[in-house]
């Protein structure tokens, strides 16, 4: 067997996510905040001995595997690419722990941690900054899962500070079957923004900052904002019943994760979270529950 590199990639939430219009180049200019969870994927690479084979095979399973791309499409296979056009053959392996299109940026936590594999399988002495520049290119969120923790997201949201953030907060995250698909989300947004039906963008994230310095969760719960959750909801109005049905059963408060269709609920601690989880998914078959913590770290190389 040849020799075997592991990394962790950690999924997100999105406490605040301000959505304003629509750029030349098709992406809408955000100003969010992010925060890694713990739920996360595992990866492998394996440096392969034989120089015949072909230079890129993927595999995934656990979980959420079903309907994941094992051919380039992958952002893992083009983030090998773009540490190295030319490489020894390597075999990829995704173990899914986190929802597939479900607004936890699963697949850009992929791409980051199989930047970080490619870069110390192939010894490319890549920094952090050259890896945060392949990360931009390769999507939207995939700085961010690279770089982990609490951050402010601006531009397309691969523009990153990091912010402070006091104490950890619990999460008890429903997912479902049916996955939602990020650009139709943005494009309903802008729909419903053009016939006036939702408010205007939110772009200042003090509240939220503040709220992230005093580790309050409940002062933390009145700040949550998700502008594109009005969107989320015209598509998929079941979601308005898990929404409520997690409210019901004493979370501090609700959003749609990102463009969703995951909600995310803020406990108290994981005593309310498995609370959340029980009675959610009771009331709405083909829900499943996890609990999170946050801050995690970013995508990170495991010994
Ligand atoms: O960057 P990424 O490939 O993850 O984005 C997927 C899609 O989500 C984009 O093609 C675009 O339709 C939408 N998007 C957007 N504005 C952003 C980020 C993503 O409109 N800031």
């Amino acid at each position: 067997m040849g020799q075997i590199f592991r990394a962790r990639a950690h999924s997100k939430v999105n406490l605040h996510l301000g959505v304003a219009q629509v750029r030349g180049d098709g992406y809408h200019e955000l100003s969010t905040v992010f925060q890694s969870l713990d739920i996360h994927d595992d990866l492998t690479l394996e440096l392969l001995d034989d120089p015949t084979a072909a230079p890129i095979t993927l595999t995934v399973d656990g979980p959420y595997a079903a309907g994941v791309p094992t051919d380039s499409s992958n952002l893992v296979w083009r983030a090998v690419e773009l540490v190295a056009r030319r490489h020894p053959p390597v075999a990829l392996h995704v173990h899914k722990g986190i929802p597939a299109a479900g607004g936890m940026a699963g697949g850009s936590a992929d791409a980051a941690a199989a930047l970080r594999l490619a870069n110390a399988a192939f010894a490319a002495g890549l920094s952090d900054d050259e890896l945060m520049k392949l990360a931009a290119q390769l999507g939207s969120d995939v700085p961010f899962t690279l770089m982990g923790g609490t951050a402010l997201g601006t531009g397309r949201g691969e523009e990153l500070v990091p912010m402070m953030a006091r104490g950890s907060y619990t999460w008890a995250i429903i997912t479902n079957r049916e996955g939602l698909s990020t650009p139709v989300v943005f494009d309903k947004m802008d729909e419903l923004r053009a016939k006036n039906r939702v408010g205007d963008p939110r772009m200042d994230t003090t509240a939220v900052g503040q709220a992230l310095i005093s580790g309050d969760p409940q002062q933390l719960a009145r700040t949550l904002a998700n502008d594109l959750q009005p969107a989320a909801l015209s598509l998929r109005p079941d979601l308005r019943k898990i929404l409520e049905s997690g409210e019901n059963a004493g979370a501090l408060a609700g959003i749609v994760s990102g463009s969703g269709p995951t909600c995310a609920f803020l406990c108290e601690d994981d005593a309310q979270a498995h609370n959340v989880i029980a009675e959610v998914t009771a009331d709405n078959p083909g829900t499943r529950g996890h609990i999170g913590h946050a801050p995690a770290p970013g995508a990170e190389l495991l010994d």
